[in-house]
């Protein structure tokens, strides 16, 4: 099958490659020149594990082109995926313009009486697929067009998304018109998965609830942790004896300094604004914010407790500083806010993160900062170390050596990567996220 892709980060990018390899004949259009050049040639312009050779190997088998020429993307696609940006504005709306600006310009270069199909993957609030059918047509003019809209929301995750997109849970394709859907279920129906037809609210909505519920469980675990250091338990062990229930799962219930990124903090901001403006107070979702931002500010009291407000004369050995593992994308990440709390206490940082130090440096600058060049050079002679990402080779540290290298042997753990009493027998004070021994 013809596909178009409008927009080229994570979700246009990795869902463009996947198709291709899949065997269909995809056009992946930007309107940044850097980016479509950088693309062809086979330098991604994000960090995704497998993404450039993917890429790479699509582009060379003749499935893959990328462009900027609207008009020549348009007219390829028999399916045409809008996958644009929707940031927040500065309300927690989500930003819609882009969405809109790629509607009208793909109506604007439909050609006539030839039956097309536009999907939106990009996450947009219930009800907004109506006003795109209007911006394309609005974008066609007085020409005869003959196209449907589908919903059609994406899972994936950054870091395993083209893992996700090959072993997805469920694909989720939402339209009033039948013929649509058919022709979107021949894209998925190789996949050994459910698809779930429904209506274009319906689709919609089914977004953001799973980010909002997932968004739910970290929070609720977070509050969990809460309780655990005020009574000695330990919120590994609660989350472990929690998710082995069938029904609650193990996943999405590790506790530390809050969720980040750029869709949980952004959508779970929407799904509340979208409750409001239909005159609901989800007061939950209200909590599931409230408790992220605590979690944050519990964890930098934590320090503070330890060294008081003023932290001028402390160096902090800093370990992630991306949102999230295995991704170098620092997009409303809760480790680069704490480091800048931190420094705005007046501490110095020596920061490491395998994959985000370029964005890192992008967004602190060098003021107080040192970025070092491996997980080891950020112990030597530092007051203590902060752990802020949960990257696995961060927990598989030569602790008992490396914590010799410090001033003093103080652990801060955002991510209860380590083990309280294997800390402890090494000597360093450890302070962890509601772990019985913090
Ligand atoms: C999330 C969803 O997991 C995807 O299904 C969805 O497609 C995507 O948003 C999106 O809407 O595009 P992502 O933002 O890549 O994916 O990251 P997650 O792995 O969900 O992590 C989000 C945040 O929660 C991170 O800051 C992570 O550190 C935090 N988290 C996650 C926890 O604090 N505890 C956990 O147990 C899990």
């Amino acid at each position: 099958m013809k596909i178009t892709i409008i927009g080229t980060g994570y979700v246009g990018l990795v869902s463009g490659a996947v198709f291709a390899d899949w065997g269909h004949e995809v056009m992946c259009l930007d309107i940044v020149d850097k980016k479509i050049e950088m693309i062809k040639k086979g330098v991604m312009p994000i960090y995704e594990e497998g993404l450039e050779e993917l890429v790479d190997r699509v582009q060379k088998e003749g499935r893959f082109v990328a462009t900027t020429d609207y008009k020549k993307a348009v007219e390829h696609g028999e399916i045409i995926f809008i996958c644009v940006g929707t940031p927040s504005n500065e309300s927690g709306a989500a930003d819609l313009s882009y969405v809109f600006k790629a509607s009208e310009s793909i109506g604007k270069y439909l050609p006539e009486n030839d039956y097309r199909v536009v999907v939106t993957k990009s996450t947009v609030p219930v009800n907004t697929n109506n006003s795109v059918k209007e911006s394309v047509k609005k974008g066609a003019g007085s020409k005869k067009i003959d196209f449907d809209v589908v919903s059609n929301p994406e899972f994936l995750r950054e870091g395993t998304s083209i893992y996700d997109a090959n072993n997805t849970d469920r694909v989720v394709i939402g339209s009033s018109s039948e013929k649509a859907l058919d022709k979107l279920e021949e894209i998925y129906k190789h996949l050994e998965t459910e698809i779930v037809r429904t209506d274009l609210q319906s689709a919609e909505l089914i977004k953001y609830a799973a980010n909002a519920f997932l968004a739910t469980k970290i929070s609720f675990i977070n509050e969990i942790s809460q309780i655990c250091e005020r009574t000695g338990a330990d919120v590994k062990a609660v989350a472990r004896g929690m998710g082995l229930d069938k029904r609650i799962g193990p996943k999405f219930l590790n506790a530390g300094i809050g969720y980040g990124g750029s869709c949980f903090p952004k959508d779970v901001e929407a799904l509340y604004r979208t409750s409001s403006q239909n005159f609901y107070d989800f007061r939950l979702l209200r909590g599931v914010m409230d408790a992220n931002e605590r979690q944050k500010i519990y964890f930098v009291e934590k320090i503070w407790n330890k060294y008081g407000e003023n932290l001028s004369d402390k160096t902090f050995g800093v370990l992630g500083v991306a949102f999230k593992n295995d991704t170098d994308d620092v997009r409303k990440s809760v480790a680069l806010e704490i480091v800048k709390i931190l420094r705005g206490a007046g501490a110095h940082i020596k920061l490491y993160d395998p994959a985000a130090m370029k964005n890192a440096k992008k967004s602190l600058g060098n003021d107080y900062i040192s970025y070092m060049d491996s997980s080891e050079a950020v112990f030597d002679e530092v007051d203590a170390l902060v752990i802020l990402t949960e990257w696995q080779e961060f927990a598989s540290l030569d602790y008992a050596d490396l914590t010799t290298r410090m001033n003093d042997k103080v652990v801060f753990d955002g991510r209860n990567l380590l083990e309280p009493e294997e800390m402890q027998k090494v000597g360093v004070e450890y302070y962890g996220i509601g772990r019985s021994k913090h």
